[in-house]
């Protein structure tokens, strides 16, 4: 490791884009299937890995949506979320705000409470355990109608003072922010903030709806963002938070290759852009891994290194006071180092 790879480790990190049912792990899937008598298209872990081959967002949500079916009881998604925030930890990752998607488990007879149960007492366990702070956001699934996210919200309801936020994943090409205007209302009404995938694969326009017609305070990916300079701008001036996940975007296609992700151009036109996980055993690595890959294939600067962990915290929901003393921490590390 070289000496920027040890800063990127050291250095205190949130993590703000990462899905939770995206962190099954091949053996944990076969685990469960077994656990619970599940039938599987694929013979073994290693079989299920291999198919970890995309060629676009949809063929790995297939994939991923089926994957999901194996967690079925409280313990499932306990033991799943610890898995995790054990990984969250050995990589220097201080605070979570993870998603998950409750249609993918209540359309399967899954209720919210078991799925809520799990990971909140997950979360709790990390927190006494790893000193982890957290945040946690439902997501509603885009494919999905507008009626189905409204009822959706309304199972939620009654657990949302667990939630800080509510996101918008899933398909996005075709399914427009706009989909979701009422349904989005009615959660800011409830004092929940917004966060929505945008600019992954649809264009600059969802970026634009996500932040007017839904009022978001934060874009997941957001990378299509460079085709549109005067959003670039704006979102520069804003300090409104990106948070992108470079080696999903090269495992889905969306880049060839990691030299083209536009995460470096970004910091330098001054985006608070952060770099995260997204479904990290289907694209080949936990945040770090995502940090250390661009160190190198972007040739990454200490003072991009260090102002991603910062925009890390910054782009958070913490309160201001926990944000200036992690901020504060980073800059100790980073004099520390002297980087
Ligand atoms: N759900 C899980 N990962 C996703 C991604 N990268 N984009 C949209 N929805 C998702
Ligand atoms: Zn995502």
């Amino acid at each position: 490791m070289n000496t920027l790879e040890q800063l990127a480790a050291a250095l205190p990190k949130a993590e703000l884009h990462l899905h939770l049912e995206g962190t099954l792990e091949p053996e944990m899937v076969f685990a469960l299937a077994k656990k619970h008598g599940a039938k599987l298209k694929f013979p073994d872990a290693e079989a299920l890995r291999r198919a970890y081959q995309f060629k676009d967002l949809q063929s790995f949500l297939d994939l991923y949506y089926e994957g999901a079916g194996v967690l079925r009881d409280v313990e499932d998604f306990r033991s799943l979320t610890s898995a995790y925030l054990d990984k969250a930890r050995r990589d220097g990752i201080w605070h979570v705000e993870p998603f998950f998607d409750p249609q993918t488990h209540t359309a399967r007879g899954i209720s919210v409470k078991t799925v809520v149960d799990g990971i909140v007492g997950a979360l709790r366990d990390a927190e006494k355990k790893h000193g982890i702070t957290w945040r946690l956001i439902p997501c509603f699934l885009r494919h999905l109608s507008e009626e189905d996210a409204l009822k959706t919200w309304e199972e939620l309801k009654p657990f949302r003072n667990l939630f800080t936020a509510v996101g918008l994943d899933s398909s996005e090409k075709g399914n427009p922010p706009s989909k979701f205007a009422r349904v989005f209302a009615k959660v800011r009404e409830a004092g929940l903030k917004v966060v929505a995938h945008a600019g992954e694969e649809g264009p600059p326009a969802y970026i634009r709806e996500a932040l007017d017609l839904l009022q978001a305070v934060r874009i997941d990916h957001g990378v299509r963002c460079t085709e549109d300079p005067a959003l670039v701008k704006e979102l520069a001036k804003k300090r409104i938070p990106l948070t992108t996940c470079p080696l999903s975007n090269v495992r889905l296609c969306v880049y060839k290759k990691l030299e083209e992700h536009p995460l470096k151009k970004l910091l330098d036109a001054g985006v608070s852009v952060t770099a995260n996980a997204d479904d990290p055993p289907y694209f080949g690595g936990y945040l770090l891994k995502n940090w250390t890959d661009c160190i190198r294939a972007l040739s990454l600067e200490a003072k991009h290194v260090v102002q991603l962990a910062k925009n890390s915290f910054e782009g958070s929901f913490l309160s201001e006071p926990e944000k200036r003393k992690w901020i504060g921490e980073v800059e100790k590390f980073a004099a520390k180092s002297g980087a």
